[in-house]
């Protein structure tokens, strides 16, 4: 039998998900020395509340105030973070990465913010950064897409990948409840952010697009190339018109790379109530992806919580320790970023708008915009316009001149 591999790992923070982790490697670390040869053993928690220490039943030896301890610790190879936010996770992680340690977190702002950077210490360092939790939690579509896709060009994806924005439109949409309530119920079950803007106005959303857009199409697509709209300007009145026309509504991540341009965007859509995304309720997450040869794909579960997303911090540690001699790293030597001529910033797409009264003025604004009317619908003295394809810029200028828009949601078939 091959010599088991020893592994030692700090832990950056013990708090709800490295809470869960700690747990999942203390309770499979037989399981893993048995299955992958390799054990895993927590050699420095650096962390200030004591308390949660001893209720995690972490021995007080091991517990630091400091990260130097943990950056000149010859024993420990990995270091995983679970501070959230961009600093000082970003200092302290650039500090192992230079010191060869690898790195894995689940800090989709800080990671999609800071990739270069990371990536530049990781090489001077010889270490390597793995971020399988900061999308869809503990479902692995980060492996999917760097380990299973190689044989296809993708050439899209949409993602439900905030839980709470999904908990919130599915509440809205199925039992009528309004939108201040929903988020406080989300608050109150800990699926949203500390600060909930993150969640509500799509800036989560946003960091995991980048992430994940970036992996698709080898180049990265940073935030600032995203366009982003929250979901706080939806109305239960949309919602229970855009079901009688069958569609459910979601937070979506968008990305498409087609004839080699990029477009990424994040924003509320109507989908077929039939399109196999509408089933995903609550805070559960789904990506959907289309690849030329593989045809469509779907990855559906938890994005959050404990132990989701510290099965996924797990796997990238033993993933990490066993390629501990080539480490995982992306963009680096090499110019990568999205330019300008790669980006396709004014996107095309369909049209749900509902204007009060006036039909006449919307119907010679889309005419004057050469924006075809697939169908409207007169419902309670308001008028619900579905569109054909029109550029978005197209769009909003055609709109200018209508002054009784009530609401606009764009559509994905
Ligand atoms: N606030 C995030 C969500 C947590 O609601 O999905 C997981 O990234």
């Amino acid at each position: 039998m091959a010599e088991i591999k020893k592994v030692g790992v700090a832990l950056l923070g013990v708090g709800v998900v490295g809470g869960g982790t700690y747990e999942i490697l203390t309770t499979k670390r037989e399981m893993i020395k048995k299955n992958d040869n390799i054990d895993i053993e927590v050699k420095c928690v650096l962390e200030r509340n004591i308390e949660r220490c001893k209720q995690l039943g972490i021995d007080e030896k091991i517990v630091s105030q400091n990260i130097d301890d943990i950056v000149n610790n010859k024993d420990i190879q990995i270091v995983a973070e679970f501070f959230g936010g961009v600093e000082p996770a970003k200092s302290f992680l650039i500090k192992c990465l230079k010191a060869g340690k690898s790195i894995v977190t689940a800090n989709k702002e800080m990671f999609s913010k800071s990739w270069p950077e990371l990536e530049a210490a990781a090489k001077e360092g010889g270490a390597g950064l793995y971020f399988e939790a900061s999308c869809v939690g503990g479902v692995p579509v980060i492996r999917a897409l760097t380990d299973s896709m190689q044989g296809n060009a993708i050439t899209g994806l949409k993602g439900i990948v905030n839980g709470t924005t999904n908990y919130i439109l599915s509440k809205m949409s199925d039992e009528g409840v309004d939108y201040d309530t929903c988020l406080k119920e989300a608050q109150k079950l800990g699926y949203a952010e500390a600060n909930p803007t993150a969640d509500v106005d799509g800036f989560d959303a946003m960091y995991k697009n980048s992430i994940l857009s970036s992996l698709a199409y080898r180049k990265r697509v940073p935030i600032d190339k995203i366009y982003r709209e929250g979901i706080s300007g939806v109305s239960v009145d949309d919602i229970n018109y855009g079901k009688e026309l069958g569609y459910a509504i979601k937070l979506l991540a968008i990305s498409k790379c087609l004839d080699g341009k990029i477009e990424a965007r994040v924003h509320p859509v109507f989908i077929p109530a039939s399109h196999p995304l509408a089933s995903v309720k609550g805070s559960f997450n789904a990506l959907y992806m289309h690849g030329d040869n593989v045809d469509d794909v779907m990855f559906y579960g938890r994005g959050a919580g404990a132990l989701p997303t510290g099965s996924a911090i797990v796997s990238d540690i033993v993933f990490a320790a066993g390629k501990l001699e080539k480490p995982r790293r992306f963009y680096w030597e090499d110019d990568v970023t999205v330019n300008d001529d790669d980006f396709a910033s004014d996107f095309v797409s369909k049209y749900y708008v509902r204007v009060a009264g006036n039909k006449a003025a919307a119907e010679k604004a889309f005419s004057g915009a050469k924006i075809e009317i697939l169908k409207s619908v007169e419902k309670d003295g308001q008028v619900i316009f579905l569109t054909g394809e029109a550029h978005e810029s197209t769009m909003k200028n055609a709109l200018a001149a209508v002054d009784s828009v009530k609401g606009l949601i764009r559509v994905e078939d």
